[in-house]
């Protein structure tokens, strides 16, 4: 049975630490969607296109991932794409209890979606979108901290802003 899995989130921007879990999806699972939800209460640093192009952009060549996104209740999602795990990462104990309870209110919601937790390189376990923003419209390098693409759309915003 081929198996597959959508990795939700906002990916406000994608950091290397999504792209790690990305690449140990794929290596798990048949076929990896990763999903930005369209309609979040945060008001986003990038615009949905913007998202869509920075991880498409980081997932090129990994031949099993696709990139979407989507709107609604995610297990609603995961059915129609017909995806049987929700994958998401837990960096350290503080992430536990939220994405607890997300799993288990997603599996009330749906018995035929199983979510799967899974751990980012140590490198990583430390890194946020949050932080990667904060620190980068203050001025910060976030070079090796996400992909050449967001760091390059990053510095494009500080820009921005500072011309304001
Ligand atoms: O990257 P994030 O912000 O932690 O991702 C959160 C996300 C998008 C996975 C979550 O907010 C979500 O699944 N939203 C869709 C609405 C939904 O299904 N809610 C019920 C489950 S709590």
């Amino acid at each position: 049975m081929k198996i597959r899995a959508v990795y939700p989130g906002t990916f406000d921007p994608v950091t290397n630490g999504h792209l790690d879990l990305v690449k140990r999806s794929a290596a798990l699972f048949d076929k990896v969607i990763v999903a930005i939800l369209k309609n979040s209460d945060k008001v986003p640093l990038f615009t949905l296109e913007e998202r869509v192009e920075m991880l498409k952009e980081a997932v090129k060549g990994i031949e099993n991932v696709t990139v979407a996104t989507f709107g609604g209740l995610l297990v609603d999602y995961a059915l129609r794409i017909r995806a049987s795990v929700i994958v998401r990462g837990i960096r350290a104990v503080s992430d536990y209890e939220y994405e607890l309870q997300m799993a288990l209110m997603n599996r009330r919601l749906s018995s035929k979606v199983e979510t799967v937790f899974m751990m980012p390189a140590e490198a990583y376990t430390y890194l946020s979108s949050r932080m990667v923003r904060e620190v980068s419209a203050l001025g910060g390098a976030v070079q090796g901290l996400v992909p050449a693409g967001v760091e390059r759309r990053l510095k494009k915003k500080l820009s921005q802003s500072l011309k304001v």
